[in-house]
């Protein structure tokens, strides 16, 4: 590696590590609490947190704008064809709502199996942080429905402000109290 490359990797790392697991855990308490069966369910049930973490990553989707991907070769991507060359955008959160793969999609549904889900990607370039990324998610989640069953939005929904013009979907902030 070049210092260059280094220094690149390392910013790769903080900022793919940091931005996407931070608003991970903000948007799936947003997500639990604006109806609180999910919180209750988890408060009642810890041990649901694995499967409700996968479940809550297919729905959440925080990549929202999808991988980018160069072409190497003429090929029909669901039935347009797209030549050698040409850029491609993948939506991971369309793949995530698929009615295919995930019945009735646009629910939460947090003893759905949703391991198959593609929030951190597909093929030689899915995230290199997934089981951290999983593991923070679980302690997080874990924590606060153990340590803070009462939690709740301090704020209507509606005032929760997102961040519409950001890369990795999420909360500019999520007032809550207890
Ligand atoms: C919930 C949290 C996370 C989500 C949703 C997420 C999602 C993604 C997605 C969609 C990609 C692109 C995959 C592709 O191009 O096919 C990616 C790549 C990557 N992620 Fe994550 N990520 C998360 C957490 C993390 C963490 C914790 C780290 C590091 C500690 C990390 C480091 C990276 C790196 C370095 C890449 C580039 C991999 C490559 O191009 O080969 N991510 N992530």
């Amino acid at each position: 590696m070049t210092d260059e490359e280094a220094v690149g990797m390392t910013v790769l790392l903080l900022v793919g590590g940091h931005e996407t697991t931070a608003n991970s855990i903000a948007l799936s308490v947003l997500a639990l609490l604006r109806d609180r069966a999910g919180w209750e369910a988890l408060v009642a049930s810890p041990d649901l947190v694995e499967g409700a973490v996968e479940e809550l990553l297919r729905y959440l989707s925080p990549v929202h704008h999808g991988v980018v991907r160069a072409v190497a070769r003429d090929a029909t991507v669901g039935g347009t064809a797209v030549g050698a060359g040409e850029g491609v955008i993948a939506s991971l959160f369309a793949a995530n709502r698929d009615p295919a793969a995930f019945p009735d999609p646009d629910r939460l549904d947090l003893r759905r199996d949703a391991r198959a889900h593609l929030a951190f990607g597909s093929g030689v370039h899915q995230c290199v942080g997934q089981l951290l990324a999983r593991l923070e998610m679980r302690v997080a989640l874990r924590a606060l429905v153990t340590e803070l069953p009462d939690l709740r939005l301090a704020v209507p929904f509606e005032e929760v402000a997102f961040r519409f013009d950001a890369p990795i979907y999420g909360l500019r902030s999520l007032p809550v109290t207890w």
